[in-house]
């Protein structure tokens, strides 16, 4: 099977496989392509692919000759019309709010693959290519957060006075709100967190964390790991606490998010109001609407002279990291599904391969993404 790595968008530093990356396919008797300067955003030549065994070719040949396409954003509506039967691509598209995409793939009859749908199981952690970026963005949402405050993080004691350290909130403690967390924590300021999820409380607490419950939140401990939807009585408690605490933060870090549903609003506009002047919030989840009321997808703003950064592609400003974690995810995945002769091989048996699968033979293999897309 030849495999093509494809050179991504002009706004996307990342690229999905690294050169240590083409060798581990190559060992898998794999033949592998790459678009040429897939990896110029992350630093890598075409040298570099070329001396790990890929051939560098351009755009057109790559969609043409490969069997499988490799990439993070998904190719575009024009391109993906152009695919051959049986081609197969392996990006991260978000079938479950993308249904469009689904629908064309079926038509195309093009096996796809998502990696944003690997079942979050032990097993698969080292696929997660969803908790690789959020970890990622929640670093660089702590670093973003402090060169834009007035004030210092940690605490000083110095000759010209005592400084006080900076206050953080921190919204959703899932992957990016602990790293987030952490990340805060190391430089020194003092930091709050809240979570639906009570099972966060000591995770929250062992990273030096203060966790603020809000009471009477659903048990949620069959929801594989995930947020479940809470009553309305329990978000307007939970409201209440967020401005209160949100009023005395310089900095808040919002990750709040349900799979497949608009991010619920946790920052309304009359919190950001009362906020201190100078303040700034990090919305991670403004791709999905954010959790802030005042939050623009991919801007900063200034209201009430507070700052709102709703960047949601943090990993592109670390792509060489963020690059080779994305890409083991990837190897770790395809693994399961190349044989030993180097050809696509899927056990829809295997429970990750089964939900990372989106379409395949015109049907749909992800159950979610089956039930999603019948309603
Ligand atoms: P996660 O699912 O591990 O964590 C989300 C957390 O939010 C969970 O702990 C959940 O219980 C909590 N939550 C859900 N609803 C809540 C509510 N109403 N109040 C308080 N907490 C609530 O997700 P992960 O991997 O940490 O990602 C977090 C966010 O970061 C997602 O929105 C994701 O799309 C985004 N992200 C953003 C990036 C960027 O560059 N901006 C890059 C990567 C991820």
């Amino acid at each position: 099977m030849i495999i093509g790595i494809l050179k991504e968008p002009e706004y996307e530093k990342r690229v999905a496989l690294l050169p240590d990356n083409v060798k581990t396919l190559i060992g898998l008797n794999t033949l592998v392509i790459a678009e040429k300067e897939a990896g110029m955003g992350a630093f890598y030549s075409d040298k570099d692919y070329n001396d790990a065994g890929a051939k560098s070719v351009d755009r057109k040949k790559l969609l043409t000759d490969s069997d499988l396409i490799i990439s993070i954003n998904p190719l575009s509506a024009d391109e993906i019309s152009g695919l051959k039967e049986n081609q197969a691509v392996l990006t991260a598209f978000a079938p479950l709010s993308n249904a469009n995409l689904v629908k064309r793939f079926i038509d195309l009859n093009i096996t796809s693959f998502s990696m944003d749908m690997v079942p979050r199981i032990s097993r698969s952690q080292s696929m997660d290519i969803l908790s690789s970026m959020a970890t990622v963005a929640g670093y660089k949402a702590v670093l973003t957060a402090a060169n834009h405050l007035p004030t210092f993080f940690p605490m000083f004691m110095t000759a010209a006075g005592t400084i006080r350290p900076s206050k953080v909130l921190v919204l959703g403690a899932g992957v990016a709100g602990l790293q987030a967390l952490a990340t805060a924590r190391k430089l020194g300021a003092v930091v709050e967190a809240f979570d639906v999820r009570t099972a966060v409380k000591e995770q929250v607490e062992s990273l030096g964390g203060k966790f603020v419950e809000v009471e009477g939140a659903k048990d949620d401990s069959s929801a594989g790991g995930y947020a479940v939807e809470q009553t309305e009585e329990y978000k307007k408690k939970q409201q209440e606490l967020i401005q209160d605490h949100a009023k005395k933060a310089n900095v808040v870090i919002t990750t709040a998010q349900i799979p497949g549903r608009k991010a619920p609003i946790l920052i309304t506009k009359d919190t950001v109001d009362n906020m201190i002047p100078g303040s700034v919030i990090i919305d991670l989840a403004a791709s999905t609407g954010g959790n802030c009321e005042y939050t623009e997808n991919n801007k900063l703003i200034e209201v009430s002279k507070v700052k709102i950064i709703g960047n949601s592609n943090f990993p592109s400003e670390m792509p060489s990291d963020a690059s080779k974690m994305y890409g083991n995810n990837v190897i770790n995945f395809m693994k399961l599904i190349i044989d030993e002769a180097g050809n696509l091989k899927l056990d829809f048996g295997d429970e990750v391969v089964k939900g990372t699968c989106i379409t395949h033979n015109k049907e749909i293999i992800n159950e979610r993404v089956k039930s999603n897309i019948k309603t």
